[in-house]
């Protein structure tokens, strides 16, 4: 199986960054995210040279949604990164990890009164998804006496090569205003006495391993470039969104690179926004294409059982991981131990949950199983640990960072003591006690 650069196999064993995943879950137990924060600077990097490279003002920010560890976050912005947060809690975290406010923006499809004031109360451009929430947020900004910085959600009815339930920007998706009706919402918007329409933003999906899609954005938002400045619209920013897939799939799912998104993305950006005489920032928001490929959840295996097929049965489970459970994700998987065996056996890769549906893995060719096996699922590092949950009161598994070959607990793990400190005994239940 081809792997990146910070994976490999040494004597037997899964390596990350030249640590061996073995003795990481001897040291710090099993299950366990465990993340190169080098990859994710690499991928950083890779994605800020191949916009620059092409075109002079660039921000990338990144989805926070997609791995909200604060230690991922501080390492993407020491790098200069800004955010896409979506969330009061994730503009917390973008703020608490070193991030300028100006390099964030709260998006959302439903923000609360107590969202859009802290957004204005920290200087935070948001992505306004409805006229509704645009008057919610004049009204706000007049109230604090301040002006709010926005941009408008674009749905630009684009059809995306990728599952139903991440592709964002389709006609009849939740999120943002349709394209048609844009215009009309900025008009409305500089009539706002507390409001400055200063960019545009659009995001048409997840997982998408062809550029093409973007491509096609980029021509809708440059044309709505066009007339929102015709209109008197000084665009700071054109926001594209993040998106670009990965290749899940190692040995043959394409592997669009950044450098081939900015190639075919950036021209069409730059010759529009040239057209209409202006230099807006250009503004994407990657979150899986950066840090996907750098975490492997590492699992044990607690037992092994021949049924109608053969099934292993790991410590990890759709509270941990709920990507295959959720869209059939499909995750690449190697036993850690026993990295270099021939794959024998077929087995189904099951967690501990109590549902029929928590398979991490159906019908994978593996090496021959037993209970102790330490199994690295790939791919973990995105909308991984970030969706995670306590169900069947299971709690959260610790998170390792890796630096050069320096080791570091980013996130302890939780016991049932952290389960329950927040629940309580109502007072009726409390006498006789
Ligand atoms: N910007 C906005 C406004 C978004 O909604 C998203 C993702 C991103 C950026 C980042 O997209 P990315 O570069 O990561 O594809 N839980 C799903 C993915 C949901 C993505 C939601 N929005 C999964 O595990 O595949």
């Amino acid at each position: 199986m081809k792997l990146p650069h910070h994976l490999s196999i040494n004597n037997g064993h899964l390596h990350i960054n030249g640590v061996d995943c073995v003795a990481l879950a001897r040291a710090f137990g099993t299950p366990l995210y465990v993340t190169s924060e080098d990859r994710i600077c690499e991928q950083f990097r890779s994605y800020q040279k191949a916009l620059l490279d092409r075109y002079p003002y660039v921000q990338v920010l990144f989805a926070a949604k997609a791995n909200g560890n604060l230690a991922v976050m501080r390492a993407l912005a020491r790098l200069g990164a800004g955010a896409d947060v979506f969330s009061s809690g994730e503009l917390h975290l973008a703020l608490d990890a070193g991030m300028p406010p100006e390099k964030l923006l709260f998006n959302g499809s439903s923000k609360t009164p107590a969202d859009l004031l802290l957004a204005i109360k920290k200087g935070v451009k948001v992505s306004v998804d409805s006229l509704d929430e645009l008057h919610q947020l004049d009204a706000a900004a007049k109230a604090e006496g301040k002006i709010a910085k926005i941009a408008f959600r674009v749905n630009p009815a684009l059809e995306v090569p990728t599952h139903p339930k991440i592709a964002t920007g389709l006609a009849t998706s939740k999120f943002g205003i349709p394209h048609g009706e844009i215009p009309a919402a900025y008009r409305e918007a500089l009539s706002c006495t507390n409001i400055r329409p200063v960019g545009i933003h659009c995001h048409i999906g997840s997982q998408i391993l062809d550029v093409e899609p973007f491509v096609r954005a980029a021509e809708v938002m440059v044309r709505l470039a066009r007339e929102l400045t015709d209109m008197g619209v000084r665009l700071e920013f054109v926001d594209l969104g993040g998106g670009l897939g990965i290749p899940y799939h190692h040995d043959t799912d394409p592997a669009p690179t950044p450098e081939e998104y900015a190639a075919k993305v950036v021209p069409v950006f730059r010759a529009g926004v040239e057209a209409c005489g202006i230099t807006p920032e250009l503004w994407v928001e990657p979150g899986r294409s950066l840090v996907a490929d750098s975490t492997v959840l590492l699992t044990r295996v607690n037992s092994t059982k021949s049924a109608h097929k053969k099934f292993a049965n790991v410590d990890a489970g759709f509270n941990l991981l709920i990507r295959p459970a959720m869209y059939n994700a499909y995750h690449e998987i190697i036993v850690a131990d026993k990295a270099d065996a021939a794959l024998t056996t077929e087995y189904t890769v099951t967690g501990p949950i109590c549902e029929t549906g928590d398979i991490l893995a159906p019908d994978r060719k593996l090496p021959q199983l037993a209970a102790g096996d330490i199994i690295a699922i790939l791919d973990t590092g995105a909308y991984g640990f970030a969706m995670s949950s306590q169900y069947n009161c299971r709690p959260r598994c610790p998170e390792v960072l890796i630096h050069k070959k320096e080791t570091a607990l980013m996130r302890k793990g939780e016991n049932i003591a952290d389960i329950t400190a927040l629940m309580q005994y109502p007072d009726w239940q409390r006498q006789g006690d």
